[in-house]
């Protein structure tokens, strides 16, 4: 079977192609992100294999289709970027990788919070230039500190319990509360609840529309002056614009992102040599209390081999006509 791999990064074809050596797949990689523009680049495959940035709206998955792909297998666990409803009707079966490494993200996260309360991204660069001032990079314990964390899934949870061992005080919002946390005695409160109590908060919720810019103006009001905000969930589940204002009223303290609204077409490329046209991440980028990294945090040895196993078995029992197991329906 013909699967024509989207927005390919040399590392994706390594690992995919150690998944399926033995395998009937035949890959077509393409660098190219998915959009109706590029669907015809797919011509002949009957299935498609995509990422986060590629844009599975309603345009691009007729093409598609009408080509004859039937099976969209996404190598991520979000599918916010496929419009489902349109996948259905054109009966196109849509799959994912629910579960790689949790780890992965969930250790990134701490990363990111460790790095901003402790002023590491600025030592690293201080050292480096011979500077062993200590002026500026006064931090703060995170034991005794209350983290909110926003989803307890799989990420969520995980980042909760790595919290705990530093001795936070954890509280959470989920519709569907994680009983293990709670058996755990981390309280479920409403998320203005969190929000306000939290020193640091953190977003492990999928982007939806009741997501969509779940962090505005109104909810970085309800946070403590000086407290961590931290996005590694989605960019959409955060106005940039209200964030940027809340950093330069001083209101919010600290910012550690690894997803941004209007990452597609900006991260997974180096473009170090090009004027960047979006002004509202370049201003963020000023900030000496930002820490922003490229949607990194998936990024581990463990979470690529995990990805390209699963990605792979759904695409063979496609293939063989058997029950595909990571179905996403709308
Ligand atoms: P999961 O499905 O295990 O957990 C998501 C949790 O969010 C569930 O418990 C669900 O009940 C909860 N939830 C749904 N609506 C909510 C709301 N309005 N408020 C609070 N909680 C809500 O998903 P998992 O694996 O933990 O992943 C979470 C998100 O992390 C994904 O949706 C994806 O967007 C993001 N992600 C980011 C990666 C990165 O590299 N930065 C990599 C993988 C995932």
């Amino acid at each position: 079977m013909i699967v024509a791999c989207f927005s390919t990064q040399p590392y994706d074809r390594r690992s995919l192609e150690a998944a399926s050596s033995g395998t009937p797949l035949e890959w077509r990689w393409l660098e190219a992100p998915l959009d109706a523009r590029t669907a015809p680049l797919a011509a002949g495959a009957r299935a498609i294999c995509c990422f986060v940035n590629d844009r599975l709206d309603a345009d691009a998955l007729a093409r598609l289709a009408a080509q004859g792909t039937g099976l969209v297998a996404l190598r991520c666990a979000g599918f916010n970027q496929v419009d489902l409803a349109a996948a259905d009707r054109l009966g196109m079966t849509v799959v994912r990788v629910p579960e790689y490494s949790p780890h992965a993200v969930a250790e990134h996260t701490i990363g990111l919070v460790l790095m901003l309360v402790r002023r590491l991204h600025k030592a690293y660069a201080r050292v480096r230039e011979g500077n062993f001032s200590l002026e500026g990079l006064l931090g703060f314990d995170l034991h005794g500190r209350t983290a909110g964390v926003v989803g307890s899934g799989r990420i969520g949870s995980r980042v909760a319990e790595i919290l705990l061992g530093f001795g936070c005080r954890v509280v959470a919002h989920d519709p569907q509360p994680n009983q293990a946390l709670a058996a755990r005695g981390v309280p479920f409160l409403p998320l203005d609840d969190v929000v306000a109590a939290s020193d640091i908060l953190t977003l492990h919720c999928p982007l939806t529309p009741a997501t969509q810019h779940l962090v505005d103006a109104r909810r970085l009001g309800l946070m403590k002056r000086g407290a961590v905000l931290i996005n590694t969930g989605r960019g959409g589940l955060v106005d940039t614009r209200a964030v940027i204002a809340a950093l330069k009223s001083g209101h919010l303290g600290h910012l550690g992102l690894d997803v941004y609204e209007e990452e597609t077409g900006l991260f997974f490329d180096d473009r170090s040599d090009e004027v960047i046209g979006d002004d509202v991440f370049m201003r963020l980028l000023t900030f000496p209390n930002v820490v922003v990294t490229a949607h990194q945090a998936f990024f581990t040895r463990e979470a690529l081999k995990a990805i390209a196993d699963q990605t792979v078995r759904n695409l063979v029992r496609f293939d063989r006509g058997e029950q595909l197991e990571a179905l996403v329906r709308a």
